[in-house]
């Protein structure tokens, strides 16, 4: 064991702690990240143990000259070495600043188990909000891309295989839908994330009078995580965030790979600019889509995350114990990951320069199989099957011959209408195909929903729309944050000049 043993604030029974195992349990490179939520939460107990009588007027203004102190001097090297977190630290600063007469008062009625979490609570709804920003960002995008391509006629695929035409807008209001249900669920947990547990002390509550209401008002929560023993022991608003950041990577990813596919020399459906670009150190002329590819690959970084995260709170026994420090490792990297991948992501689309010359180029003339079968069924009320059976002798013929379908002569149509029918439509085929081209096919679509211009002009009005209400949704959710900060900000504001919460960011 090292000899450098030292004796912190917190170690009224025990004796010196050796520094290596400080600095394996130590949290505090990770609670650099909520540093300033940490002060921000401590600044707001204070305040409510001075109106509950626990601390006076001057010893809060001489605990809120330290901190201040604190916020702007931010982590040192030296600390990261000293503390087992930043609890720790920001207690032992006050102490050392304003003595342990006052500074002593600080832990009052409150124990790092529900700090910690209402610390992380509180940093998480921010970031949730970033993210939801970050969302919103791209989904305007998207629409702006869906706006612009209402005229391209696009092959979908099943299978990779070409399935059928649509607008190429089609496309990216699908994308606008799957991101807004990834905006709803982490609007919908953040009702869940922004609750605070604050005052539940160590398990299971204090005898001191304490005001749990004043400080969820100070720190903006919307409610109070009432029992104190769930408030304590509960990451499930973690596992939350963290799915749901799981599911939108997992979406990312399919727009990544569509994208990897469609830029590459054989499809060519895509051009990026060379600014989003990289190039291969041996083969001059490559052009690698590589911020797609690791967007591609970090949402392994998400999933991971989540597997730890679960693993941590899997079977742990109930109240805290030291595995929750755990949790925050993995939901940073989840929420840092996928606010840089959306980001980008966006920015990539913004870029992105659809080749239309090359999209007719490679739409297979074949791809009008199925809406021709339709106009079949439509319009001679032949079976869905055996209009399926007929376009698929048709096509075999067009394989065949190397002809397209709509350049097969009647002929050609009577014998395949005579052996799948047993009658003559082939004049009815030849108008059918005569009509069918890309384009048309694409217009005569009118189920709900359909890939067609008409349709998608229909859904994009709408979709304006739905964004519009989730970007002022955001905003009102931004605003009580922005509030509690300045409620917080004002109240401290009365007793020491110059404290701020927004404008010192020095974490290392
Ligand atoms: N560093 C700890 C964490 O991140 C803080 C809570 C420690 N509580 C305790 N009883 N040791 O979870």
């Amino acid at each position: 064991m090292e000899q450098d043993a030292s004796g912190g604030i917190y170690r009224s029974r025990l004796g010196p702690v050796s520094s290596e195992a400080t600095r394996y349990v130590s949290s505090i490179r990770e609670d650099a990240w909520i540093f300033n939520e940490d002060i921000e939460c401590t600044v707001a107990h204070d305040l409510m143990l001075m109106k509950q009588g626990y601390i006076t007027e001057e010893q809060l203004k001489q605990i809120l000259e330290a901190l201040k102190r604190l916020r702007e001097e931010g982590l040192s090297q030296l600390d990261l070495e000293k503390y087992e977190d930043v609890h720790e630290l920001i207690e032992s600063y006050v102490v050392k600043q304003a003595g342990m007469e006052v500074g002593g008062l600080v832990h009052t009625a409150r124990s790092r188990n529900d700090q910690v979490v209402t610390a992380v609570r509180l940093k998480t709804r921010r970031e949730v909000l970033s993210i939801m920003g970050e969302l919103l960002k791209l989904e305007a995008t998207l629409l702006k891309k869906a706006g612009e391509t209402l005229d391209v006629v696009f092959p979908f695929y099943t299978h990779l295989q070409q399935a059928q035409v649509a607008p190429l807008s089609h496309y990216f209001l699908g994308y606008f839908d799957v991101f807004l249900r990834d905006f709803n669920r982490l609007s919908e947990s953040f009702k869940r994330v922004n609750q605070n547990p604050l005052g539940s002390v160590a398990i299971v509550g204090s005898s001191l009078k304490i005001d749990r209401s004043l400080t969820t008002r100070l720190l903006g929560f919307d409610g109070v995580v009432e029992n104190s023993f769930d408030a304590v022991s509960s990451r499930d608003f973690a596992l939350e965030v963290v799915s749901n950041l799981n599911i939108l990577m997992l979406n990312l990813s399919r727009i990544m790979e569509d994208l990897i596919i469609w830029l590459s020399s054989e499809y060519g459906f895509f051009t990026l600019p060379d600014e989003l670009a990289f190039p291969s150190s041996a083969m001059p002329h490559k052009k690698n889509p590589c911020i797609l590819e690791l967007t591609r690959a970090r949402t392994g970084r998400v999933f991971s995350s989540l597997a730890q995260l679960s693993m941590v709170c899997k079977a742990v026994p109930s109240g805290y114990v030291r595995d929750l420090q755990e949790t925050k490792p993995p939901l940073i990297e989840a929420i840092e990951t996928s606010r840089e991948a959306v980001r980008i992501v966006r920015i990539v689309l913004e870029n992105l320069k659809e080749n239309r010359e090359r999209i007719r180029s490679l739409t297979e003339p074949n791809i009008i199989a199925l809406d021709v079968a339709e106009r079949i069924v439509e319009e001679a009320r032949v079976p869905f099957r055996l209009a399926h059976r007929l376009v698929g002798e048709i096509v075999k013929l067009s394989v065949k011959t190397g002809r397209k379908m709509n350049s097969l002569n009647e002929e050609d149509l009577k014998s395949v209408s005579l052996n799948v029918l047993g009658r003559d439509v082939s004049g009815l085929l030849m108008k059918i195909l005569k009509e069918a081209d890309a384009s048309a096919v694409a217009s005569k679509r009118v189920s709900l929903g359909a890939g067609s211009p008409e349709a998608d002009k229909m859904m994009l009005a709408d979709r304006e729309n739905v964004l519009k209400e989730c970007f002022s949704k955001l905003s009102l959710m931004l605003q009580k944050d922005t509030e509690a900060r300045m409620l917080l900000e004002n109240a401290v504001s009365r007793l020491v000049k110059g404290f701020s919460f927004s404008t010192v960011e020095k974490c290392p």
